[in-house]
């Protein structure tokens, strides 16, 4: 896949928005001539998600952590931090999107048990360091791009789903995955408030059809910008599903179940004239009540330095994930 990543400036919002960011991170480096600079290793700027491993840092994490560095040298490629964190949708923490960082603060996710059950022949249940020991972390520059109509462009540290549902072993009966987020109304107030909680039954749930959870772009997040994830970005992890409009990507999950029946999702159950199970990103399919044509990319401050670009299908990420959907009516299957 090709990757767009220059020196400093160099990038413009084309380059961004027109190609795929999901990225190489062996041919990156080399490209930018970084293989093999140990000296730049030996100085992270700060405590971050690689550094759960401890001792001696592994040569790919320390690959990914020059790339994130490298990524983050153009202010115009990445989503800047401090917006990726106070910009959320959460509504366990509340409907607007400055709530969830405020809410989640004293977020507890640890300890911490993700399951993963149903039609597999090896069901799993996994701490946190469990997870970590099973699966060497990566970094991916993703679009995510919200049903809303805004986006950003965001470097996650995490594993590749398929990593995971494989350690499992699911049986040829799964056809399809279904995710679960924690139901814990102490710690999230909007899963007991209709008011704050925006009406959702919960706990959130979501789905994907085996082929898209096996699809190489479908990731697990365990951090953001190099640090762990904060509560309010899906603490301890969360689904990333680039090419989806974002209400797809469920925070928090506890459960991963292998199931041969399309799973119940928890926007759909809201609203199904509005959200529909695929949920694709496709600018030629309006959301009944605003068109999905174009978005606001997120950048890097107040509102004059936000700007408004074309949605492209599949979020970009076409080449990638439209075989999956070769033989489907789009516009039926919203
Ligand atoms: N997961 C849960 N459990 N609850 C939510 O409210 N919001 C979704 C998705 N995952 C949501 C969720 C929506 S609508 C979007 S756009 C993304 O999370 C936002 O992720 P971000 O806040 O990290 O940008």
């Amino acid at each position: 896949m090709l990757i767009k990543i220059a020196a400093k400036n160099a990038l413009s919002e084309n380059d961004v928005t027109d190609e795929s960011v999901y990225m190489d991170r062996r041919s990156l480096l080399t490209r930018m001539g970084f293989l093999g600079a140990g000296a730049l290793l030996s100085t992270p700027s700060q405590a971050g998600i690689f550094d759960l491993f401890g001792g001696e840092e592994p040569e790919e994490v320390a690959l990914a952590k020059l790339q994130y560095q490298a990524a983050a040298a153009d202010p115009q490629t990445l989503t800047p931090e401090n917006k990726v964190i106070s910009h959320n949708n959460f509504y366990e923490f509340g409907t607007k999107k400055t709530q969830p960082q405020q809410m989640a603060r004293g977020f507890v996710t640890d300890p911490w048990q993700l399951t993963v059950n149903g039609m597999v022949n090896k069901p799993l249940t996994l701490d946190y360091q469990q997870l970590h020991k099973r699966l060497p972390l990566q970094e991916r520059i993703y679009r995510l791009r919200c049903v809303e109509a805004w986006s950003m462009v965001i470097p996650w540290v995490g594993f590749p789903l398929a990593d995971l549902i494989r350690q499992a072993d699911p049986t040829s009966k799964a056809k399809y995955v279904a995710f679960k987020t924690l139901y814990d109304p102490e710690q999230m107030p909007g899963q007991s408030s209709r008011f704050m909680g925006g009406g959702i039954d919960y706990p959130y749930v979501e789905g994907l059809r085996i082929d898209e959870a096996m699809n190489p772009l479908a990731f697990l997040a365990v951090g953001l910008y190099g640090k762990a994830l904060p509560g309010q970005n899906g603490a301890p992890i969360r689904l990333i599903v680039p090419w989806k409009y974002g209400f797809k990507s469920i925070k928090s999950i506890v459960a991963i179940e292998l199931t041969d029946k399309q799973p119940p999702t928890t926007w759909n159950i809201l609203a199904p004239d509005e959200y529909g199970f695929y949920a694709n990103v496709n600018p030629a399919v309006d959301h009944p009540r605003w068109s999905q044509a174009s978005e606001r990319r997120i950048t890097t401050g107040g509102l004059l330095a936000d700007n408004r670009i074309a949605t492209l299908p599949f979020n970009g990420y076409a080449d990638e994930v439209a075989h999956l959907y070769k033989n489907m009516d789009l516009r039926k299957h919203f």
